[in-house]
């Protein structure tokens, strides 16, 4: 996918394949707020609301709907608000287009110019960019309404219906995204569209919604607004239904683990101003697998389940932003977006050279040539890390909302003001209305989390001097096993993989490692390499995808989903039932680096209850629940 090219007519954006202007040539940012603004109501509800409000645009476009209605929300709001904006955009404009449009609107250029800091790639997916210290989310899904809205769980307060006009552009008006509309609101979300075409109106009433007709903008006499008159349950299999939002008297979590993916989760939170309590069992953060010395921040582009390419690959492109804007805070430099190298099986590489950001691989050197074993492709976006440094820097950036508890929790239990944190004998340490378990392949050493399939694997990285074996690659490699550039006269390699709890350094482990590094970059003379390296465990799942989002109450599962074995209709279920308060997030395997950012902020917008920063098929992909929910479908008669 690349970015559409902008183009003009009579002053005003214009795409000539629709045959339709983005906006009013009688007045962009009036246009903006008498139809969408005004038709909404948005002044008077901004002023009132009290913790989160939530936008749903179809039709991105030149970001100008965005960016009025985002000042209107700054002027209106309370501070501590924050607003949620989710648009829909197939054909993405170039930053340049932009940035040109900007200049237009001299009144909103800041906000212009942190929509212009936080702007995609143009990769097809969901996006999530904050603004204004997080009072303002965009989310960006890229790509065809068709394939997007079905899979849309969000709870909408207001609708923007900004197709091209209806004739031209049907696919905008389609009655599936009316019927997702409706799948989405609550009986104070309300629409507004510049149009009154009588398709939109029949559809729109169709799928519940009231409707009125009201004065239009510029040389349009009418336009439509109205609310949808009913509040439904949404369209989700029960037994995945988002928890209830649990209220927080003070905004302060618990968070067991201070790995990449406690203190990402510890990061999220800080920046949705809660205070933390970051336990971990060692004296200090990133004491396990988080604290390599070096490590891929690559997806997993799997040919089986498409569910884990598309949440790799969005993690990836959320995790990039969260990694430039701590490095850009931080003198010591940890995060490196080169492009990773991957040698894939030659069988696969042609379908995977249709994904336009993976690039064939040419070396200018013979010497440095890699292994015809493998087809090589560079993808762009991946980069390498300095974990341990990174997870330093997080800490830093939010040490002021931290409270770092050294004690190892054995026990959650649910009191009546939260959830209580008890370590070896009962003994208290932390409680809060908020807990995040984080702690990694331990996850079943602590009592009252549930049982997830959730298990240690050993490996070790082997540390090379670089100036005693030539030059090694300047770009992180990866095929059975990978290597990252040097950094101050070392590189590194690896990784071995094994089920012992050993945690001492092995020779047979380096030995494996030199070997297959060997086969990687086949010019290093590495037999007098003397090395060094670092022994941690990942943590996996059965089905090898990260375990994140709210714990689900066992019990009731039992008692209510006991028969789902006979094939019942899912709709006959009562919604799932979750120990409130309680969250996990685990399981990050050899991936951690690329999934942590967006799992935490999956976790930080469920306990908000704002928009989830993906898709609802992703969200079930990660829940919590789906391993019980296999087992008790796949339960035998005589077990009842
Ligand atoms: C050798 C090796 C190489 C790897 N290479 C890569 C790579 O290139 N790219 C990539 O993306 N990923 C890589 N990974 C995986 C990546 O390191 C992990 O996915 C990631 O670090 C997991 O982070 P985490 O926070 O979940 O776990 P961890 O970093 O292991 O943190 C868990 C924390 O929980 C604490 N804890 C455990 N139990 C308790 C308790 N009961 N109470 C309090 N605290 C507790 C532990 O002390 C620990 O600090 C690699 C892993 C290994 C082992
Ligand atoms: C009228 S413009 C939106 C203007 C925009 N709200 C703004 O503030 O500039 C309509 C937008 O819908 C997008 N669009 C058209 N068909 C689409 C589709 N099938 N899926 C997603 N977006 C589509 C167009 O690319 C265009 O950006």
């Amino acid at each position: 996918m690349s970015y559409l090219k902008l183009h003009w007519q009579d002053g005003v954006p214009y795409n000539p394949v629709y045959g339709d202007v983005y906006y009013s040539a009688q007045g962009g940012i009036e246009e903006t707020r008498h139809v969408f603004i005004q038709g909404n109501n948005l002044i008077e509800r901004f002023a009132v609301t009290e913790r989160s409000f939530s936008i749903f645009e179809t039709g991105f476009g030149t970001g100008l709907n965005f960016v009025a209605t985002v000042r209107a929300f700054l002027d209106a709001a309370e501070d501590g608000v924050s607003l949620d904006y989710v648009s829909i955009e197939k054909h993405l404009l170039h930053p340049d287009d932009i940035a040109s449009i900007a200049q237009r609107f001299p009144e909103l250029a800041d906000e212009f110019a942190e929509l212009l800091r936080g702007y995609p790639e143009p990769v097809s997916g969901w996006h999530r960019i904050a603004l204004f210290d997080n009072r303002v989310r965009l989310t960006l899904l890229i790509g065809d309404i068709e394939d997007l809205i079905d899979d849309v769980r969000i709870r909408v307060d207001a609708w923007f219906l900004d197709g091209f006009s209806p004739s031209q552009n049907h696919a905008m008006w389609s009655h599936r995204l009316f019927a997702s509309m409706a799948d989405n609101s609550h009986t104070a979300t309300s629409f507004a569209t510049y149009t009154v075409a009588g398709d939109v109106r029949r559809g729109l009433q169709a799928a519940g919604f009231s409707i009125q007709k009201v004065p239009g903008f510029g040389s349009k006499r009418e336009m439509l607004t109205g609310r949808y008159q009913s509040d439904n349950r949404q369209s989700v299999l029960p037994w995945f239904e988002l928890p209830v939002k649990q209220e927080a008297t003070e905004k302060v979590v618990a968070i067991v683990g201070a790995g990449i993916a406690g203190l990402t989760t510890a990061m999220q939170f800080s920046q949705r101003g809660w205070k933390i309590l970051l336990i971990d069992a060692e004296r200090q953060i990133a004491a396990g697998a988080s604290g390599n010395p070096s490590g891929l921040v690559l997806p997993r582009l799997s040919m089986d389940d498409e569910r884990d390419s598309f949440f790799d690959l969005q993690a990836l492109m959320f995790a990039r932003q969260c990694y430039q804007q701590l490095q850009q805070n931080s003198d010591e430099p940890f995060w490196f977006p080169s492009g990773v190298e991957c040698g894939f099986d030659p069988r696969k590489a042609d379908k995977l050279l249709a994904i336009d950001f993976l690039q064939p691989v040419l070396r200018q050197s013979a010497e440095t040539e890699l292994t015809a074993d493998y087809s090589w492709l560079c993808n762009r976006y991946a980069g390498w890390l300095r974990p341990q440094r990174c997870c330093q820097a997080i800490y830093q950036r939010c040490s002021d909302s931290i409270t770092l508890i050294h004690d190892t929790v054995t026990d959650v239990r649910r009191v009546e003001q939260g959830i209580e944190l008890l370590g070896e004998g009962d003994r208290h340490i932390a409680q809060a209305s908020h807990v995040v378990i984080a702690n990694a392949g331990d996850v079943d050493k602590i009592a009252g989390v549930g049982e997830f399939p959730v298990s240690r694997a050993r490996g070790q990285l082997s540390g090379i001097p670089a100036a005693c074996c030539g030059e090694p690659a300047h770009v992180p490699l990866s095929a059975e096993s990978y290597s990252t550039p040097a950094y101050e006269g070392m590189f590194y390699a690896g990784a071995s993989y094994d089920e012992s709890d050993d945690r001492g350094l092995s020779q047979r482990d380096h030995d494996d490692n030199m070997a297959k590094l060997a086969r990687l970059q086949p010019w290093l003379k590495l037999a007098a390499a003397e090395l060094n390296g670092r022994v941690s465990f990942r943590a996996n799942s059965l089905d090898r995808v990260p375990v994140v989002g709210a714990v689900h109450d066992v019990s009731f599962f039992e008692q209510v989903y006991h028969d789902l074995r006979h094939g019942k209709r899912a709709g006959l279920y009562p919604g799932a039932q979750h120990i409130a308060g309680l969250y996990i997030n685990v399981a990050h395997g050899a991936r951690g680096l690329t999934s942590a950012f967006l799992s935490a902020e999956i976790i930080v917008s469920l306990v908000e209850a704002t928009p989830v920063p993906v898709a609802g098929s992703i969200l079930d992909h990660l829940n919590p629940a789906r391993f019980m929910i296999k087992r008790l479908k796949r339960a035998k008669r005589c077990t009842d």
